[in-house]
């Protein structure tokens, strides 16, 4: 793959005519070593967020081992990864899927309904009865508070319910584990703080002793209209909600970041169609990497690479059209560019590397990229700190 110094570089070395999906291995890099310096616990890429081998090799580089997967090829891809420890933790699956997961080597299962307790321990039985070597987490619902993208409403148990389960799950599980997640891009930590109280009471409701706790993904990126608290904030909320926990003092802690390992490890860069007033007509859009800025109001950082207009150059809040004949194929923004933008300018748009290229598609025959890697910092970052030292030189390491 080529590298350039920086989005400018590459448009100034050869204008590409389809958009590029621009890698910085080193940004996840970075965010993977953040979160092993502080979170103690497991750390589980959830897979799904974008499974470019370039970001699981840096993961990879900074001591990633751990995989959330959601689904059977996610599993068979991951199952390639040396060393890795997968957890299937989508609560609803696949008899088939449980099954073939167990032959690849998976042993740690998500549930939330005494249903899919009963299929895993079906599917994955042997002659000698149901199976002694299972991590099962009970998925538990808790109020997504200032998340983007809630998920409460589709997964999880709560209640009653949730403690009958908790320990009839007790009872065939080797090792009994609490999930939830909060929802993706919460971007303060109460939801932490009142997910860890509902675990709480769920312990001492069921009386059950638990061997693991996952806290789940949700940990917020940073966009042009999304400035969430500090990571740090996040880590001392979980701190605080475990202390207070009934639960043994070894008690193994996971969390299953997304967004936050690979967000900025990635942006989009686009080439101006067309302009008509404010609105910019680029050449990928809500069928390709932009979903999220269709569909669920994301702003993108963004900024011309094509011409250097000087610091001083007005700007202007412009929309933006994706390359589809269809209409919502539009990203509403607003996107902050210089207003003297025209047909041919190169815009990047930053921090798309949580589910960016994982919900590309090909309608209208679009959705394929040139692929590079860039080695300046991305626009915005949650990892400051980190960034400068890694920027000045003190950390040496480029996890490419
Ligand atoms: C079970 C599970 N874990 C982890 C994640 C990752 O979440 P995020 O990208 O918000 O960190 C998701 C995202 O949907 C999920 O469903």
């Amino acid at each position: 793959m080529e590298r350039y110094r920086s989005a400018a570089a590459l448009i100034a070395a050869r204008r590409p005519e389809k958009p590029v999906l621009a890698l910085r291995p080193h940004a996840a890099g970075r965010a993977a070593r953040w979160f092993a310096q502080n979170f103690d616990g497991d750390i589980a890429y959830a897979y799904k967020a974008n499974a470019s081998v370039f970001l699981i090799g840096a993961l990879y580089g900074a001591g990633i081992r751990h995989f959330d997967v959601a689904s059977l090829p996610e599993i068979e891809d991951a199952a390639t990864i040396p060393d890795a420890e997968l957890h299937f933790m989508h609560p609803v699956k696949a008899r088939s899927a449980i099954r073939r997961a167990y032959e690849l080597g998976v042993r740690s299962f998500a549930l939330d309904s005494e249903d899919e307790l009963n299929k895993i321990l079906e599917e994955t039985a042997g002659p000698d009865g149901n199976a002694r070597d299972l991590l099962l987490f009970v998925r538990v619902s808790v109020p997504a508070i200032n998340s983007l993208i809630p998920l409460e409403h589709k997964f999880g148990i709560a209640g009653e319910p949730a403690t009958e389960l908790l320990v009839k799950t007790r009872q065939a599980a080797a090792e009994l584990g609490i999930t939830f997640h909060v929802g993706s891009q919460t971007t303060t930590p109460d939801a932490y703080v009142h997910a860890l109280k509902a675990v709480r009471e769920l312990i001492v409701h069921a009386g059950v002793v638990l061997d693991r706790l996952d806290v789940g993904g949700g940990f917020p990126s940073r966009y042009a209209n999304s400035q969430p608290a500090s990571m740090d904030a996040f880590m001392v909320a979980i701190r605080d909600g475990v202390e207070e926990l009934p639960v043994r003092e070894d008690i193994r802690l996971m969390c299953e970041p997304g967004r936050s390992l690979v967000s900025e490890a990635e942006s989009l860069i686009v080439r101006v169609d067309a302009r008509r007033g404010r609105h910019l007509y680029i050449n990928d859009g809500a069928y390709g990497t932009l979903f999220d800025a269709a569909h669920l109001g994301f702003v993108y950082p963004s900024r011309l690479v094509s011409r250097d207009v000087g610091r001083d150059a007005t700007t202007a809040a412009f929309e933006l059209w994706g390359p589809t004949c269809d209409s919502i194929d539009h990203m509403p923004g607003p996107f902050l560019l210089p207003d003297c933008i025209e047909e041919g300018d190169y815009i990047e748009l930053g921090n798309v590397g949580a589910y960016g290229r994982a919900l590309a598609g090909h309608f209208n025959g679009y959705g394929t990229y040139e692929e590079v890697i860039l080695l300046d910092e991305p626009q915005m970052t949650m990892y400051e700190a980190e960034q400068q030292s890694t920027s000045s030189g003190t950390v040496h390491k480029l996890s490419t």
